[in-house]
Parts: C-alpha cells; structure tokens; sequence
C-alpha cells in the first residue's frame, strides 16, 4: 500500500464509527493520560471518540439490560469488570435528582437533548442531612456533548427536554454503596443504596 493510500485508509477508520469496545479503549486511554482535576482537556480528548459512537443506530440491539438507580430502561453496552458503559433512557416526567457518585462518570448524549448541572458541595458535611450545592456548569446538551462529573465535583442532576432522550454514561470502578441524593432548594441531603454498583 502506497504511503497517500495508507494515509487515506487511516483517514477513513478514524471517521468510521466505532465499536463499543474500541470506544471503551480510548475512554482508559484518556482517562490515564487525565485526572479528574483536567476534566476539560479529559472532554477534548474524547470528544471525536463520542462523535463516532453517537453515529451509530444500532446501539440499542446489541444491548443488555441492566437494573438502573435512578431510570427505568437502562441497558449495558460494554462491561469488562471495571469499565461500563450505560445506555438510558432519560425519563420526561421528572428530572433526575441530583446524586453523587463516589467514582468519575461521563454523560453524553445519544438521542434528544437533556439539561445537565454539574455541582460542587460548598458546605463541610458535618450536619447529618444537610448540604449546601452550587452550580459548578450547567448546559444543555444534544447528541454528541458530554459532561465530565469528578470527584470533588462528582454530584448531578438532568432532565430530559424532548421525548425519546437517551444518554450514555462511562464509569470506571464501583460507585459508591451508599449514595447521596440532594433537594438542593432545601439544602439537605439524603442516603440511599444504588441497586447496582457499576
Ligand atoms: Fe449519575
């Protein structure tokens, strides 16, 4: 293969879209090579691997479902005993109330388009049922956005803003066994034991 016929092949597999488990590859990638501290350049270096997966409209086939904590439908794309993948189904008739998670996670969007707040917690936790949020960055995303939800700063909460909104979450680990869900009008906090931990 010449080098111009090598350079266009190359071309092209970058623009195809990719398998999950090419897509969980380059998530580790990024996420050894970026902390939670550098959550924006984290969001740069796998902006093009999700604008490749989203493409795809087969995602729901291949499948598995899963118990969700805080959805109704959610299904597995790829697990491999550390890292998973998580295709959901955004509910319309209630937001997702903001929780937090103990382990990174990104969220990205498949179908539709969701308002996504990322917080920070401003008060020091030594007051049971009690927490002070402030938003850290709040956007609306549409298919192919995400956000980064890291420790300190690893508390959201989404709403889906049309029908037929689906998102995405990465995360690598066990989430925390017992989890905080926040009224964050109220200022309190409460705790409560997901129904799986990846
Ligand atoms: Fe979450």
């Amino acid at each position: 293969m010449s080098e111009a016929s090598a350079a266009r092949a190359a071309a092209l597999a970058t623009r195809a879209p990719s398998t999950t488990a090419e897509f969980a590859r380059q998530i580790v990638s990024a996420a050894e090579r970026f902390g939670s501290n550098e959550t924006d350049r984290m969001r740069a270096a796998i902006a093009d691997p999700i604008r490749r997966l989203v493409e795809r409209d087969d995602l729901l086939e291949a499948a598995l479902p899963r118990p969700g904590n805080n959805v109704a439908e959610s299904y597995y794309l790829y697990f491999d005993g550390e890292l998973s993948i998580i295709l959901f189904k955004v509910p319309t008739e209630r937001p997702v109330q903001p929780h937090d998670h103990g382990v990174w996670e990104i969220l990205f969007v498949y179908r539709g388009a969701l308002e996504h707040t990322v917080y920070e917690r401003v008060d020091d936790g030594s007051v049971a049922g009690r927490a002070v949020l402030r938003d850290h960055q709040c956007a609306t995303l549409h298919p192919g956005d995400c956000a980064v939800v890291a420790p300190p700063r690893d508390i959201h909460g989404f709403r889906a803003l049309t029908d037929g909104t689906w998102g995405i979450t990465v995360s690598r680990g066990l989430y925390k066994p017992e989890r905080l869900y926040f009224d964050v009008a109220a200022q309190t906090c409460a705790t409560r034991r997901p129904r799986t931990l990846r």
